[in-house]
């Protein structure tokens, strides 16, 4: 594994080399390939909306633009992960902060830290998403009037944990994916999917006392019926950190 890699703090499309172009294309064709009957409408359209395509690694700028039409929102480029109070403020400014290095081709299947397939690919394309960025919207303004009390703040990384990266929605008999912690991840979405992993109905209360680790695969996921259900769920999601 090569440590010594650039994490920049800003994109610079010229900067991406071969392999990572190689890189995009092959995790793109991938999970796109993978994903077609197993994630939720709203995601292949929503890829649609922000111009994802297997050949082009995402121009920040030109998503940006893309994003600005549909809901407003965009996305910042982040060297690594971002702080609590940094993510939570950037999101109830309608900012996603994302990282803009892929990683490299020994590593294809495995990495410790979010790359931009993860934050772009998987994250970026709901953004686009009225209901959807309402929510992750809301999430971050709460979380701002409560980042100086780590146990509130706690509540809603765990709130954040279960839906924005590992939700999953109902669709009829079928469940589909929405969280990009599932997007992303072609083992997760395998086990999110399967009789493996529990599955339980959308319950802020439970979920904002569900400690979570993010080292292993899940082995709990929460089920909203529709984006519409997040949404309905902020006031309880005030009260219970007021
Ligand atoms: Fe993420």
């Amino acid at each position: 594994m090569d440590n010594s890699r650039k994490r920049p703090t800003e994109q610079i499309y010229s900067d991406y080399t071969q392999e990572d172009f190689e890189v995009w294309k092959l995790l793109y064709n991938r999970q796109m390939n993978f994903l077609t009957d197993k994630v939720a409408d709203e995601f292949i359209e929503a890829i649609d909306q922000v111009g994802f395509n297997s050949e082009e690694i995402p121009n920040f700028e030109k998503v940006n633009q893309r994003l600005d039409v549909c809901t407003g929102w965009k996305i910042k480029t982040v060297p690594n992960i971002a702080d609590a109070d940094v993510f939570f403020e950037n999101l109830a400014n309608k900012t996603f902060t994302a990282t803009c290095w892929l990683r490299s081709m020994d590593e294809i299947d495995y990495l410790e830290e979010p790359d931009m397939f993860h934050d772009v690919f998987a994250h970026t394309p709901l953004l686009s998403n009225e209901a959807y960025t309402d929510f992750f919207q809301a999430m971050g303004a709460i979380a701002l009037n409560v980042i100086d009390d780590p146990a509130k703040v706690k509540m809603l990384q765990r709130l954040y944990w279960f839906t924005i990266e590992f939700g999953l929605i109902q669709r009829g008999d079928d469940l589909k994916i929405y969280g990009a912690g599932i997007i992303s991840s072609k083992g997760e979405s395998e086990h999110a999917l399967s009789d493996a992993s529990e599955k339980r109905t959308y319950d802020v209360e439970q979920i904002m006392a569900h400690d979570f680790r993010t080292d292993i695969i899940q082995d709990t996921y929460y089920v909203i019926e529709s984006f519409d259900e997040l949404t309905s769920s902020l006031p309880r999601i005030k009260e219970l950190v007021a």
